[in-house]
């Protein structure tokens, strides 16, 4: 039985900081190459911030950018819900600090923490509300600063990830086939040790003795996660194509998390999808967590790869473990 949302995705925006690093810039501050890093990941380049700016400033950026475009004044929105495992500080909550910088005088909002699929959770949760009726214009935004909580003496972890954000505008429809058509959320916590951040919050307080220990940073068993994410994606997507009677020769699009190239060639290649179908920037990118398939959207409409009608698969896995798809028909 699917799980269908009377909701829609009409708009899409992004923000990348400027400053580009590039695999020859870490070859001079970790023992790396870019041949490996290309090879095993995918990844060229990554953005990464300035000093001072945080998940809400590109939040911000990428959600003004969405309500110009589409020309909706910030008072119209409703809800805002923000993906990031870096959020600007414990509490208040990020969503609060977007909410007051764009004008949203009419939207409540909070901050949701599943990592890799933490997108893709918030874009579920923000069209629930709007599917219900409740809600008439909702924010789903995915917004993190990797490079905040990075080693960069860790060499199998800081070249995998970069800096960036992106927004949607979630809307109802009365379309039946148009919107969220399927989607599947999951969580598997026996993971949770395979990539964390043990400092910093109630169990590991910050203290001189977290930070000699390196305790605010990304701690993962990279092959145990990357086994996982082929499997789960692949699994999940090959599940919401067939309980909605579809084959990957059905999509038009798949728009997977960026977290390394082989990942998603693996998760395809299950789906019999071929390259022409997969959005990829992981080579311009890294792995921006919660910014990745909102970015990926951005890039697919401007590249002209994302028309109205076409049969879409969102699909992302990420710490927790989290894994999340989403089959939606495009709409706009
Ligand atoms: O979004 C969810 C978050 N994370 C992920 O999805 C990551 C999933 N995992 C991965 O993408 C991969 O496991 C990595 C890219 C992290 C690692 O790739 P791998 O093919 O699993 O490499 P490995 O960890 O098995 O390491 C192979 C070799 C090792 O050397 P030895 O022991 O064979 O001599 C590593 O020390 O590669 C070495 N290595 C590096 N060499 C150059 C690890 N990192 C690097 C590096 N540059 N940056």
């Amino acid at each position: 039985m699917g799980k269908r949302i009377a909701a829609k995705i009409t708009g899409v925006a992004g923000y990348l900081p400027p400053r580009v690093m590039t695999n020859a810039d870490l070859e001079k501050i970790v023992d790396t190459n870019d041949e490996w890093i290309r090879t095993r990941t995918g990844i060229r380049e990554r953005h990464v911030v300035d000093k001072g700016m945080a998940a809400s400033h590109m939040a911000v950026e990428a959600a003004k950018k969405l309500l110009s475009q589409k020309k909706v004044s910030p008072e119209e929105i409703e809800l805002i819900v923000l993906a990031s495992v870096t959020p600007d500080m414990m509490f208040p909550a990020t969503a609060c600090l977007i909410q007051d910088r764009i004008g949203a005088k009419n939207a409540w909002g909070f901050d949701l923490s599943a990592a890799c699929s933490g997108f893709l959770f918030a874009l579920t949760v923000a069209a629930q509300f709007v599917g219900a009726g409740t809600h008439k214009k909702a924010l789903a935004i995915g917004s993190d600063v990797m490079t905040s909580i990075i080693n960069y003496e860790d060499r199998a972890t800081c070249v995998l990830f970069g800096d960036g954000a992106g927004a949607v505008l979630v809307e109802p429809t009365e379309n039946g086939n148009e919107g969220i058509l399927d989607f599947h959320n999951d969580v598997d916590g026996s993971g949770g040790c395979q990539l964390y951040m043990p400092g910093g919050g109630s169990l590991n307080p910050a203290s001189h003795e977290t930070v000699d220990k390196k305790m605010h940073y990304v701690h993962q068993e990279g092959s145990a996660v990357f086994k996982y994410a082929v499997r789960r994606m692949a699994d999940v997507s090959a599940m919401l194509l067939e309980r909605n009677g579809f084959t990957g020769k059905d999509l038009a699009l798949v728009v997977p998390h960026q977290a390394n190239l082989r990942i998603i060639r693996a998760m395809q290649e299950r789906l019999g999808v071929d390259d022409s179908k997969v959005l990829v920037n992981i080579e311009r990118y890294g792995n921006t967590t919660a910014g990745t398939v909102p970015l990926g959207l951005m890039d697919a409409l401007a590249e002209g790869r994302l028309r109205k009608g076409d049969l879409v698969m969102l699909v992302a896995v990420g710490a927790g473990f989290t894994t999340s798809g989403i089959l939606l028909r495009w709409a706009c």
